[in-house]
């Protein structure tokens, strides 16, 4: 798909089909009141006659437009302008794409962007138009023997009114596209099932991504070179499977100075989450398969930056291991001594997560850290907690925790807080070793974070646990691609404070 920005009239301008906001009261944006008025009031007439309620995501084609540019003119309900939100923008942005894709035409230009929405601009809502178009006309179909055709248009033109700075555009429909993107690889890694998406994959896409960009540098840690530093609880997850674990480490050197403490993303790469020998209940299981979409939506951020080249030095990286059950796995009672010489008693194998992500937390170390934030499909309870629409965040420093909420908010990709209080802390007490792996059923999350927190007390961190929004289940059933619109935003607002 081609983007391109268009400046002058929508009802002067050549396209297949032009794509036009209407309100619920019926009134129309500036570029559709010129439109309207070229068709000698087609399109009010539409709404008049009540053939179209421009209810928020409804859609009208109207598959002539006398007197326009346009072939056919796409109506799409935008609702009640008081109660329009960058939320319901998205999805009004969606419905239409849906539309454009099952009208397959070779372009379309899309107005939405002069929409009056509080609180946001007009490169906002083109950003989010541009990353909307990418995720709309995405299909994950790698594993169909005849996939469907191609819908998605070859070209989409983007009005961006004329008083507007021409380089604002392009450098939104830019980020938009580099967002919808990464989020698009996110989601592929974590649709692809768990026989062919292993730990082994997880670093071959990531040294595929890198290719010979000179801006970054990767290093991967085999179970060898693992079992030598002392990451025994990361490889206690993995010792039941056939496919063996890795540590992904990607270094991004984009800030002017070499030695600026880096900015680290550190994912759950759980390829396939039985729960080992507390082995899961067997419904719904294939969804485990989603249990790496913390390191998918850290790839996804590394395409974002690869595309966007935020003035920053980071590192990404991904705890790999694949839970399984067997002779030679990990049991309940089982004690390991962690990388940072804590040891940990595992009550329950199924709390994997923490145990290859509390090793790679303490390696994280070595790069001086200034932030480290961690993205996990940590907890069911996260879930029971925030139900699907918000991501969990937890963290020892107030001020990390308001940017990534910041973030969240900007980029529509929102996270709520949970605190991570002292208190919890003696629910991971152990009889056996220095800490548990469980914390019983109250506040699960929490207590998984205080886990997690042992392991982070010499940086600035976070904990972004996306058990509800990293996937939708149902007929729906894919990977979102979440967060890593809120990662991105977070890097961009990091690289715009220099
Ligand atoms: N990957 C799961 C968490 C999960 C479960 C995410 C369902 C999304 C949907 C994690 O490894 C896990 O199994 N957590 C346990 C922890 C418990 C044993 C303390 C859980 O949430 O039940
Ligand atoms: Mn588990
Ligand atoms: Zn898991």
């Amino acid at each position: 798909m081609n983007f391109k920005l268009v400046t002058h009239s929508p009802a002067l301008t050549e396209t297949a089909c032009v794509v036009l906001p209407v309100l619920q009261d019926g009134s129309l944006t500036q570029s559709g009141e010129a439109l309207n008025k070229a068709t000698e009031s087609l399109i009010s007439q539409m709404v008049e006659r009540g053939d179209f309620q421009p209810k928020l995501g409804r859609t009208f084609l109207l598959p002539f437009a006398p007197g326009a540019e346009a072939q056919r003119i796409l109506l799409v309900g935008m609702g009640e302008a008081e109660k329009l939100t960058g939320q319901k923008f998205r999805q009004a942005c969606h419905a239409a794409y849906q539309q454009l894709a099952q009208l397959s035409v070779h372009d379309a230009l899309l107005t939405l962007a002069d929409t009056p929405l509080k609180n946001r601009d007009t490169a906002w809502k083109l950003r989010l138009m541009a990353e909307e178009a990418e995720t709309s006309f995405y299909r994950f179909t790698e594993f169909k023997s005849s996939p469907p055709e191609e819908q998605q248009p070859a070209e989409l033109a983007f009005y961006w009114p004329d008083n507007q700075e021409a380089n604002e555009g392009e450098t939104a429909l830019k980020q938009g596209r580099a967002i919808g993107q990464g989020k698009n690889l996110a989601r592929t890694l974590g649709n692809r099932p768990g026989n062919v998406c292993t730990p082994i994959h997880l670093a071959e896409t990531a040294l595929e991504l890198i290719g010979k960009d000179p801006a970054f540098s990767s290093r991967i840690l085999d179970e060898v070179q693992m079992a030598e530093l002392g990451m025994n609880s990361l490889l206690s997850v993995g010792k039941g499977s056939d496919q063996p674990p890795r540590l992904i480490v990607v270094e991004y050197q984009g800030a002017e100075d070499k030695e600026a403490a880096p900015h680290v993303l550190l994912g759950k790469g759980i390829t396939f989450d039985t729960g080992g020998i507390s082995l899961k209940p067997g419904e719904g299981m294939d969804e485990m398969k989603f249990d790496m979409c913390g390191a998918a939506s850290v790839l996804g951020a590394l395409e974002v930056v690869r595309q966007l080249r935020p003035r920053l030095n980071l590192v990404f990286m991904i705890a790999a291991a694949e839970n399984m059950p067997s002779g030679r796995a990990s049991k309940p009672g089982d004690i390991y001594t962690t990388l940072s010489g804590k040891t940990v008693e595992v009550l329950n194998t199924d709390a994997e997560g923490r145990l290859v992500l509390c090793d790679a937390l303490t390696y994280a170390e070595r790069f001086n850290p200034a932030t480290v934030v961690d993205i996990a499909t940590l907890t069911g309870a996260c879930i029971i907690a925030l139900g699907h629409h918000a991501t969990g965040l937890l963290s020892n420093d107030d001020q990390l925790a308001a940017a990534l909420l910041e973030a969240g908010i900007d980029a529509e990709d929102r996270a709520w807080q949970l605190p991570l209080w002292d208190a919890y802390q003696e629910q991971l007490d152990s009889n056996f070793a220095d800490l548990q792996n469980i914390g019983g059923r109250p506040a699960g999350t929490i207590t998984a974070a205080c886990f997690l927190s042992r392991f982070a007390e010499k940086f600035r961190w976070a904990h972004l646990d996306i058990a509800g929004t990293a996937w939708h289940s149902g007929k729906q059933k894919g990977a979102t691609g979440r967060p890593v619109a809120l990662l991105a935003q977070y890097l961009l607002d990091l690289d715009a404070a220099l």
